[in-house]
């Protein structure tokens, strides 16, 4: 529940984009906010209002003359309740009366009589987007503060294909977390390895490690919600790089330690979550092994570089956080580790509690002692390893 107990408005404009709405909304309510909906005249016309009362269980206000307001004053007393006013989709005709401060519909005058942020996420035809008027419009709200979320390129309703879809709602509600967290690591770069290694022992086998990498997706995640411009260096995982994070894919250890030291020495803060495999076969054969070649292959191992360690030993290099996945003796050998790779945080976690799943338990070792953290989900103990690690680096 990301978004317990914010109060977010939900202004809804015309566009075939505002059945988005619906979705956006339902994801809003799952993550915890009180959504109040407000869709001007045009909405309408796309998804009716019973649609928005249904999902968010309050009447939705389209009207300015709405009497339902005792004192008749819905764009103050919607508005003054609100921690945001989120616009999604926002048309070009919307933009073009925010930015001229116009009051002609309800939506319109909430967003001129708010004290709270505004947000908008532009949903439009290309070429309507790319018009001069409403490039000055939108440089013009940026200028006021507003946030623009978007739009995204891509294949529009009307068949064309360009700049000026709306964001898709997991998308939005990336960025309207994003808003609401506070910004610990602002400016900071980040630098995380998450997954597996994958060393090859032909082109169709290999050694690997077994890591789903939720954690450092995870951290990859908090870390850019709070500020920081986060370059995540990853070994083959199932996913997708979250929400405006770099990502770089690798498949070794020596590929992941490359796109590391290229980049450690130009970032603030390094954690290492990957799995990295110790060892990496020193004989791969550059085709495939057959079981008629004559007896079993012998498979020779060299250790692989310790990317953690050598960072941490960079003259001025960045604040070093490293992970212990044990399966007993957490402490001993989390703070062992610690001391040998000479960092001053390590999270350790027992293998049995959180292996590949969505939650985990985490404990904290640093020149300070031990931090237990309560067991939660991945993303909220990754959120507060990103306070911990502010607390320590000063940048809060
Ligand atoms: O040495 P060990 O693998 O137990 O330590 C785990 C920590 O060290 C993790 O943070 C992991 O990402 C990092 N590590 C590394 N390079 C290696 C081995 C581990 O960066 N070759």
């Amino acid at each position: 529940m990301e978004l317990q107990g914010k109060r977010i408005v939900l202004g809804v404009t015309g566009g075939i984009a505002a059945y988005k709405a619906a979705e956006l909304l339902r994801l809003l309510a799952k993550q915890g906010a009180e959504v109040q909906v407000a869709m001007t005249e045009g909405a309408t016309h796309f998804v009716t209002p019973t649609t928005f009362q249904a999902l968010s269980g309050k009447p939705v206000f389209t009207d300015q003359w709405d009497a339902r307001m005792p004192n008749a004053m819905a764009h103050i007393d919607l508005s003054r309740q609100a921690d945001l006013i989120l616009v999604a989709p926002a048309s070009a005709d919307f933009l073009a009366r925010t930015v001229h401060g116009l009051a002609d519909d309800l939506l319109a005058t909430m967003v001129l009589a708010r004290d709270c942020p505004l947000l908008v996420a532009p949903a439009m035809n290309r070429q309507m987007w790319e018009n001069p008027a409403t490039q000055r419009n939108v440089a013009q709200l940026r200028a006021d503060g507003i946030g623009i979320l978007g739009p995204a390129s891509g294949e529009q309703a009307c068949g064309e294909v360009g700049a000026g879809r709306m964001l898709e709602p997991e998308e939005i509600l990336e960025e309207v977390i994003a808003f609401f967290t506070p910004k610990l690591l602002a400016s900071k770069r980040v630098l995380i390895t998450a997954g597996p290694t994958f060393e090859a022992i032909d082109p169709v086998r290999g050694i690997t490690n077994l890591s789903s990498g939720r954690m450092g997706y995870a951290l990859a995640r908090a870390a850019r919600q709070a500020g920081a411009a986060v370059t995540l260096v990853s070994g083959p995982v199932g996913f997708a790089a979250p929400q405006g994070v770099d990502r770089i894919d690798v498949r070794s250890a020596l590929e992941m330690h490359a796109a590391v030291m290229a980049r450690a020495s130009l970032s603030d803060i390094f954690i290492g979550v990957a799995a990295v495999a110790d060892y990496r076969v020193a004989n791969a054969a550059g085709h495939k092994l057959k079981k008629d070649m004559g007896g079993i292959p012998p498979i020779e191992l060299v250790e692989n570089p310790d990317i953690l360690a050598e960072v941490a030993a960079l003259p001025g290099g960045p604040f070093c956080v490293g992970f212990a996945a044990e399966s007993r003796n957490l402490e001993e050998y989390a703070q062992a580790k610690r001391r040998k790779k000479n960092i001053p945080l390590i999270a350790g976690n027992l293998i049995q509690d959180g292996f590949g799943g969505d939650d985990n338990r985490l404990v904290l070792f640093d020149d300070k002692g031990t931090h237990p953290l309560t067991p939660a989900p991945k993303s909220e103990l990754a959120r507060q390893l990103i306070e911990h690690i502010a607390d320590l680096t000063g940048t809060d």
